[in-house]
């Protein structure tokens, strides 16, 4: 279990569960004892000692995306927190097609405080249409879901991917945050748990390509050739 900085109004807890090694965040506001729990899954048991081993309250859960490895511990948690709330972007759920016990749905841009910690809901798309990543902005901690691994990226070729839409999704999230924001992605693949944002911009081979054309054909047709996790960086190369 890792944790974040002790100053900040917030402390993330992670959680590694499951056969496919699933990260479970648990975003702890300080102050209210009140706790977000981002994609539940796997061991919802595990999630709920958690938040009794600090005292919180889970009142929100957030999904990053719609996909069975980081859903499948909704309910159950929902049993033991029955007045939290489930958010999710609206590309996502109607991508989905799933009725969800009170959903409360976001668009790209929207904000969540839980007590006295901002939540940032960025819509990153590429691995599903309404994929997000959620963005603590006091602290500069980015949870990724599988959009961005440690040196990796999900997978574009599943139902709803698309890897024009990640190709601008990286982009974006290069450009847009502090290169010192901490990188908390949605599997363990990697040689270490998380990264900065200036890691991957040095070390993840997605994030060294210009143009989109070598992106899709790395993404599509290479990456998974000829890497293998556990990831570690990869030098720029030149003419990418
Ligand atoms: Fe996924």
């Amino acid at each position: 279990m890792a944790e974040s900085g002790t100053t900040l109004p917030y402390r993330v807890h992670a959680l590694e569960l499951g056969p496919m090694e699933n990260f479970i965040y648990v975003i702890e506001d300080v102050s209210s004892g009140r706790a977000a729990v981002v994609d539940p899954a796997w061991e919802p048991e595990e999630i709920v000692r958690l938040a009794e081993q600090h005292g919180l309250e889970i009142t929100d859960l957030l999904l990053t995306h719609s996909h069975y490895d980081h859903i499948n511990g909704i309910e159950c948690v929902l049993e033991e927190a029955p007045n939290a709330r489930v958010h999710l972007l609206k590309p996502e759920a109607d991508f989905w097609g799933h009725t969800l016990t009170r959903p409360h749905l976001h668009h790209g841009g929207d904000r969540l405080m839980l007590g006295d910690t901002e939540i940032r809901f960025l819509h990153t798309p590429g691995h599903t249409p309404g994929s997000a990543c959620f963005h603590l902005p006091t602290g500069d901690d980015l949870i990724t879901g599988d959009t961005l691994f440690v040196f990796g990226c999900g997978r574009c070729d599943l139902a709803g991917g698309d890897p024009e839409q990640m190709f601008q999704t990286l982009r974006d999230l290069r450009t847009g945050l502090p290169r010192q924001t901490r990188i908390h992605p949605g599997h363990n693949y990697a040689e270490k748990p998380s990264s900065t944002l200036e890691e991957e911009v040095q070390g993840n081979p997605f994030m060294h390509f210009h143009d989109l054309g070598p992106f899709v054909h790395y993404r599509m047709h290479e990456h998974d050739r000829i890497r293998s996790s556990p990831y570690g960086p990869v030098p720029v190369n030149e003419g990418q």
